[in-house]
Protein backbone atom coordinates (compact mmCIF):
# COMPACT_ATOMS: atom_id res chain seq x y z
CA UNK A 1 0.00 0.00 0.00
CA UNK A 2 1.36 3.21 -0.24
CA UNK A 3 1.92 5.44 2.24
CA UNK A 4 -0.74 8.65 2.64
CA UNK A 5 0.31 11.79 1.76
CA UNK A 6 -0.81 14.32 4.77
CA UNK A 7 -3.10 17.32 3.97
CA UNK A 8 -5.33 15.63 1.58
CA UNK A 9 -8.98 16.28 3.01
CA UNK A 10 -11.11 15.14 -0.44
CA UNK A 11 -10.71 11.00 -1.06
CA UNK A 12 -12.71 9.21 -3.82
CA UNK A 13 -12.64 5.91 -4.02
CA UNK A 14 -12.44 5.38 -8.16
CA UNK A 15 -12.18 2.89 -10.88
CA UNK A 16 -15.10 4.31 -12.46
CA UNK A 17 -16.31 7.08 -15.36
CA UNK A 18 -18.14 8.55 -12.41
CA UNK A 19 -14.96 9.02 -10.61
CA UNK A 20 -13.00 9.99 -13.57
CA UNK A 21 -15.74 12.98 -13.83
CA UNK A 22 -15.52 13.90 -10.69
CA UNK A 23 -12.02 14.69 -10.66
CA UNK A 24 -11.98 16.84 -14.01
CA UNK A 25 -14.57 18.74 -12.52
CA UNK A 26 -13.18 19.60 -9.07
CA UNK A 27 -9.54 20.65 -11.14
CA UNK A 28 -11.49 22.97 -13.19
CA UNK A 29 -13.26 24.23 -10.62
CA UNK A 30 -10.56 24.42 -7.87
CA UNK A 31 -7.24 24.45 -9.38
CA UNK A 32 -4.96 22.85 -6.84
CA UNK A 33 -7.57 21.29 -4.91
CA UNK A 34 -5.72 18.78 -2.21
CA UNK A 35 -8.28 15.54 -3.22
CA UNK A 36 -6.70 12.39 -4.24
CA UNK A 37 -8.21 9.49 -6.34
CA UNK A 38 -7.81 5.83 -5.10
CA UNK A 39 -7.90 2.95 -7.32
CA UNK A 40 -7.61 -0.31 -6.54
CA UNK A 41 -4.76 -1.39 -8.96
CA UNK A 42 -6.99 -3.70 -11.63
CA UNK A 43 -6.42 -2.20 -14.48
CA UNK A 44 -2.54 -2.61 -15.89
CA UNK A 45 -2.61 0.87 -17.21
CA UNK A 46 -4.91 3.06 -16.34
CA UNK A 47 -6.53 6.22 -18.09
CA UNK A 48 -5.04 9.06 -16.47
CA UNK A 49 -7.37 11.83 -14.28
CA UNK A 50 -7.29 15.50 -13.81
CA UNK A 51 -6.35 15.14 -10.22
CA UNK A 52 -3.72 12.86 -8.20
CA UNK A 53 -4.08 9.37 -7.73
CA UNK A 54 -2.95 6.99 -5.34
CA UNK A 55 -3.11 2.86 -6.24
CA UNK A 56 -3.38 -0.39 -4.18
CA UNK A 57 -5.67 -1.67 -1.55
CA UNK A 58 -5.98 0.09 1.66
CA UNK A 59 -5.52 -3.01 3.91
CA UNK A 60 -9.32 -4.10 5.05
CA UNK A 61 -11.57 -1.21 6.78
CA UNK A 62 -8.73 -0.84 9.62
CA UNK A 63 -6.20 -0.28 7.05
CA UNK A 64 -8.30 2.26 5.28
CA UNK A 65 -9.30 4.30 8.79
CA UNK A 66 -5.58 4.55 9.16
CA UNK A 67 -5.46 5.98 5.86
CA UNK A 68 -7.68 8.70 6.38
CA UNK A 69 -6.06 9.71 9.76
CA UNK A 70 -2.69 10.14 8.07
CA UNK A 71 -3.96 12.14 5.14
CA UNK A 72 -6.05 14.26 7.21
CA UNK A 73 -9.66 13.37 5.22
CA UNK A 74 -12.15 15.29 5.74
CA UNK A 75 -14.76 13.56 3.46
CA UNK A 76 -15.05 10.40 1.41
CA UNK A 77 -16.85 9.76 -2.21
CA UNK A 78 -17.20 6.53 -2.76
CA UNK A 79 -17.44 6.47 -6.27
CA UNK A 80 -16.66 2.56 -7.01
CA UNK A 81 -18.70 0.61 -9.34
CA UNK A 82 -22.14 -0.84 -8.88
CA UNK A 83 -20.17 -4.50 -8.62
CA UNK A 84 -17.52 -3.87 -6.12
CA UNK A 85 -19.09 -5.49 -3.61
CA UNK A 86 -16.47 -4.88 -0.76
CA UNK A 87 -15.47 -1.45 -1.12
CA UNK A 88 -18.20 0.72 0.19
CA UNK A 89 -18.58 -1.72 3.22
CA UNK A 90 -14.90 -0.92 4.05
CA UNK A 91 -15.64 2.79 3.66
CA UNK A 92 -18.94 3.01 5.99
CA UNK A 93 -16.68 1.28 8.73
CA UNK A 94 -14.12 3.47 8.27
CA UNK A 95 -15.98 6.49 8.01
CA UNK A 96 -18.08 5.51 10.53
CA UNK A 97 -15.10 4.90 12.85
CA UNK A 98 -12.82 8.33 11.90
CA UNK A 99 -16.07 10.45 11.85
CA UNK A 100 -15.96 11.61 8.88
CA UNK A 101 -18.94 11.97 5.70
CA UNK A 102 -19.16 9.54 3.24
CA UNK A 103 -21.45 9.99 0.19
CA UNK A 104 -21.92 7.07 -2.78
CA UNK A 105 -21.88 8.84 -6.10
CA UNK A 106 -23.97 5.75 -8.18
CA UNK A 107 -25.16 5.80 -11.36
CA UNK A 108 -29.16 4.21 -11.67
CA UNK A 109 -29.59 0.60 -13.13
CA UNK A 110 -30.84 0.28 -16.53
CA UNK A 111 -34.54 -0.43 -16.34
CA UNK A 112 -36.01 -3.13 -18.93
CA UNK A 113 -38.26 -2.22 -21.37
CA UNK A 114 -41.50 -3.92 -22.37
CA UNK A 115 -39.73 -5.72 -25.71
CA UNK A 116 -37.03 -6.66 -23.70
CA UNK A 117 -35.79 -10.01 -23.26
CA UNK A 118 -34.21 -9.97 -19.88
CA UNK A 119 -33.42 -13.18 -17.47
CA UNK A 120 -32.11 -11.44 -14.11
CA UNK A 121 -29.58 -13.30 -11.59
CA UNK A 122 -28.18 -12.69 -8.96
CA UNK A 123 -24.48 -14.42 -9.59
CA UNK A 124 -22.00 -14.86 -12.31
CA UNK A 125 -22.71 -18.99 -11.63
CA UNK A 126 -26.81 -18.65 -11.82
CA UNK A 127 -25.85 -16.81 -14.97
CA UNK A 128 -23.83 -19.46 -16.83
CA UNK A 129 -26.81 -21.83 -16.08
CA UNK A 130 -28.85 -19.60 -17.47
CA UNK A 131 -28.08 -19.88 -20.96
CA UNK A 132 -29.07 -23.48 -21.06
CA UNK A 133 -27.89 -27.08 -22.15
CA UNK A 134 -28.19 -26.07 -26.25
CA UNK A 135 -24.95 -24.41 -27.32
CA UNK A 136 -25.08 -20.83 -27.87
CA UNK A 137 -22.71 -17.69 -29.21
CA UNK A 138 -22.62 -15.63 -26.31
CA UNK A 139 -21.27 -12.02 -25.62
CA UNK A 140 -19.47 -11.82 -22.03
CA UNK A 141 -19.70 -7.79 -21.53
CA UNK A 142 -18.74 -8.58 -17.67
CA UNK A 143 -15.25 -7.92 -17.36
CA UNK A 144 -12.56 -10.19 -17.30
CA UNK A 145 -12.42 -11.37 -13.15
CA UNK A 146 -15.36 -13.50 -13.33
CA UNK A 147 -14.98 -14.82 -16.90
CA UNK A 148 -14.04 -18.36 -14.93
CA UNK A 149 -17.56 -19.12 -14.21
CA UNK A 150 -18.30 -19.66 -17.25
CA UNK A 151 -16.09 -22.63 -17.76
CA UNK A 152 -18.95 -24.33 -15.93
CA UNK A 153 -20.93 -24.17 -18.86
CA UNK A 154 -18.09 -25.29 -21.67
CA UNK A 155 -20.74 -26.61 -24.33
CA UNK A 156 -21.12 -22.38 -25.74
CA UNK A 157 -19.04 -20.37 -27.77
CA UNK A 158 -17.82 -17.49 -26.31
CA UNK A 159 -16.84 -13.53 -27.01
CA UNK A 160 -15.63 -11.86 -24.36
CA UNK A 161 -14.36 -8.05 -23.57
CA UNK A 162 -11.74 -6.98 -21.68
CA UNK A 163 -9.23 -4.34 -20.86
CA UNK A 164 -6.99 -6.65 -19.64
CA UNK A 165 -6.29 -10.42 -20.61
CA UNK A 166 -8.01 -12.83 -17.79
CA UNK A 167 -6.74 -15.37 -15.55
CA UNK A 168 -7.88 -18.55 -13.91
CA UNK A 169 -9.57 -21.57 -16.10
CA UNK A 170 -11.73 -20.19 -18.83
CA UNK A 171 -13.85 -21.88 -21.12
CA UNK A 172 -12.48 -23.94 -24.04
CA UNK A 173 -14.46 -22.16 -26.60
CA UNK A 174 -13.87 -18.10 -25.51
CA UNK A 175 -12.09 -15.36 -28.20
CA UNK A 176 -10.98 -12.40 -26.30
CA UNK A 177 -11.72 -8.88 -27.63
CA UNK A 178 -9.41 -6.25 -26.33
CA UNK A 179 -10.92 -3.22 -25.91
CA UNK A 180 -12.05 -0.30 -23.76
CA UNK A 181 -14.98 1.93 -23.59
CA UNK A 182 -17.20 3.88 -24.16
CA UNK A 183 -18.75 1.54 -26.94
CA UNK A 184 -21.48 3.30 -29.51
CA UNK A 185 -25.17 1.57 -29.88
CA UNK A 186 -24.13 1.52 -33.48
CA UNK A 187 -20.41 -0.53 -33.55
CA UNK A 188 -22.57 -2.73 -30.88
CA UNK A 189 -25.19 -3.81 -33.10
CA UNK A 190 -22.64 -4.43 -36.01
CA UNK A 191 -20.42 -6.41 -33.76
CA UNK A 192 -23.31 -9.07 -32.68
CA UNK A 193 -24.60 -9.53 -35.71
CA UNK A 194 -21.16 -9.73 -37.30
CA UNK A 195 -20.19 -11.99 -34.36
CA UNK A 196 -23.42 -13.76 -34.58
CA UNK A 197 -24.49 -13.42 -31.11
CA UNK A 198 -27.34 -15.38 -30.07
CA UNK A 199 -27.28 -13.81 -26.08
CA UNK A 200 -25.73 -11.42 -24.51
CA UNK A 201 -24.70 -11.46 -20.59
CA UNK A 202 -24.29 -8.31 -18.98
CA UNK A 203 -23.90 -7.00 -15.30
CA UNK A 204 -26.21 -3.85 -14.48
CA UNK A 205 -23.87 -1.43 -14.16
CA UNK A 206 -26.29 1.52 -15.53
CA UNK A 207 -25.11 4.76 -16.69
CA UNK A 208 -24.34 5.95 -20.70
CA UNK A 209 -21.12 5.01 -21.10
CA UNK A 210 -21.73 1.35 -21.86
CA UNK A 211 -25.35 1.38 -22.72
CA UNK A 212 -24.95 0.37 -26.31
CA UNK A 213 -24.98 -3.19 -25.99
CA UNK A 214 -27.91 -3.48 -23.86
CA UNK A 215 -29.82 -0.74 -26.91
CA UNK A 216 -27.91 -2.58 -29.58
CA UNK A 217 -29.30 -6.82 -27.95
CA UNK A 218 -32.95 -4.82 -27.93
CA UNK A 219 -32.87 -3.66 -31.23
CA UNK A 220 -31.28 -6.84 -32.57
CA UNK A 221 -34.29 -8.74 -30.44
CA UNK A 222 -31.45 -10.74 -28.40
CA UNK A 223 -32.02 -11.91 -25.38
CA UNK A 224 -29.96 -10.45 -22.40
CA UNK A 225 -28.67 -12.39 -18.94
CA UNK A 226 -28.50 -9.30 -16.79
CA UNK A 227 -26.91 -10.06 -13.68
CA UNK A 228 -28.24 -7.87 -10.52
CA UNK A 229 -26.07 -5.22 -8.81
CA UNK A 230 -24.60 -6.83 -5.57
CA UNK A 231 -25.99 -5.68 -2.09
CA UNK A 232 -24.57 -2.28 -0.87
CA UNK A 233 -24.54 -0.22 2.86
CA UNK A 234 -26.60 2.04 3.54
CA UNK A 235 -25.54 5.78 2.87
CA UNK A 236 -26.39 8.81 1.25
CA UNK A 237 -25.97 8.36 -2.51
CA UNK A 238 -26.15 11.00 -5.41
CA UNK A 239 -26.56 10.08 -8.97
CA UNK A 240 -24.77 12.86 -10.59
CA UNK A 241 -21.36 15.04 -10.67
CA UNK A 242 -22.69 17.93 -9.77
CA UNK A 243 -25.00 16.75 -6.37
CA UNK A 244 -21.99 15.62 -5.34
CA UNK A 245 -20.74 18.96 -6.19
CA UNK A 246 -23.55 20.38 -4.10
CA UNK A 247 -22.53 17.62 -1.08
CA UNK A 248 -18.98 19.12 -1.23
CA UNK A 249 -20.12 22.73 -0.91
CA UNK A 250 -22.47 21.85 1.95
CA UNK A 251 -20.13 19.86 4.22
CA UNK A 252 -17.55 22.55 3.61
CA UNK A 253 -14.96 20.41 1.73
CA UNK A 254 -14.53 22.86 -1.52
CA UNK A 255 -11.98 25.65 -1.00
CA UNK A 256 -13.64 29.29 -0.81
CA UNK A 257 -12.24 32.06 -2.35
CA UNK A 258 -9.79 32.91 -0.10
CA UNK A 259 -8.45 29.12 -0.39
CA UNK A 260 -9.95 28.79 3.37
N1 LIG B 1 -16.42 -5.10 -9.98
C1 LIG B 1 -16.60 -4.56 -11.16
O1 LIG B 1 -17.41 -5.04 -11.99
C2 LIG B 1 -15.87 -3.32 -11.55
C3 LIG B 1 -16.07 -2.77 -12.82
C4 LIG B 1 -15.38 -1.60 -13.18
C5 LIG B 1 -14.55 -1.01 -12.27
N2 LIG B 1 -14.37 -1.56 -11.03
C6 LIG B 1 -13.46 -0.90 -10.10
O2 LIG B 1 -12.42 -1.81 -9.81
C7 LIG B 1 -12.03 -1.71 -8.45
C8 LIG B 1 -12.01 -3.10 -7.84
O3 LIG B 1 -13.28 -3.69 -7.99
P1 LIG B 1 -13.69 -4.92 -7.09
O4 LIG B 1 -14.99 -5.41 -7.62
O5 LIG B 1 -12.55 -5.85 -6.90
O6 LIG B 1 -13.96 -4.13 -5.70
P2 LIG B 1 -14.29 -4.70 -4.25
O7 LIG B 1 -14.62 -6.14 -4.32
O8 LIG B 1 -15.27 -3.80 -3.62
O9 LIG B 1 -12.91 -4.51 -3.48
C9 LIG B 1 -11.96 -5.53 -3.24
C10 LIG B 1 -10.76 -4.89 -2.62
O10 LIG B 1 -10.08 -4.08 -3.58
C11 LIG B 1 -9.60 -2.91 -2.96
N3 LIG B 1 -10.25 -1.74 -3.58
C12 LIG B 1 -11.45 -1.69 -4.23
N4 LIG B 1 -11.68 -0.48 -4.71
C13 LIG B 1 -10.62 0.28 -4.35
C14 LIG B 1 -10.28 1.63 -4.57
N5 LIG B 1 -11.07 2.46 -5.26
N6 LIG B 1 -9.09 2.08 -4.04
C15 LIG B 1 -8.28 1.24 -3.35
N7 LIG B 1 -8.55 -0.04 -3.13
C16 LIG B 1 -9.71 -0.52 -3.63
C17 LIG B 1 -9.91 -3.02 -1.49
O11 LIG B 1 -8.77 -3.63 -0.92
P3 LIG B 1 -8.38 -3.36 0.61
O12 LIG B 1 -9.37 -4.10 1.43
O13 LIG B 1 -6.99 -3.88 0.72
O14 LIG B 1 -8.46 -1.88 0.85
C18 LIG B 1 -11.09 -3.95 -1.47
O15 LIG B 1 -11.25 -4.64 -0.27
C19 LIG B 1 -13.01 -0.76 -7.78
O16 LIG B 1 -12.34 0.43 -7.53
C20 LIG B 1 -14.13 -0.56 -8.77
O17 LIG B 1 -14.61 0.77 -8.76
C21 LIG B 1 -15.00 -2.71 -10.66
Amino acid sequence: MPPAEPNRPLLILGGTTEAAMLAARLAAAHPGIAATVSLAGRTQDPRPLALPMRIGGFGGAGGLADYLAASGTKAVIDATHPFAAVMPFNATEACRSAGIPLLALQRPEWVAKESDHWTRVATMAEAALALGDAPRRVFLTIGRQELPAFAAAPHHAYLARVIDPPNGPLPPNLTLLRHRGPFDTEAETELMRREKIGIVVAKNAGGEATIGKIIAARRLGLPLVMVSRPARPAMPTVATVEEAMDWLGAHGCLPTRRGV
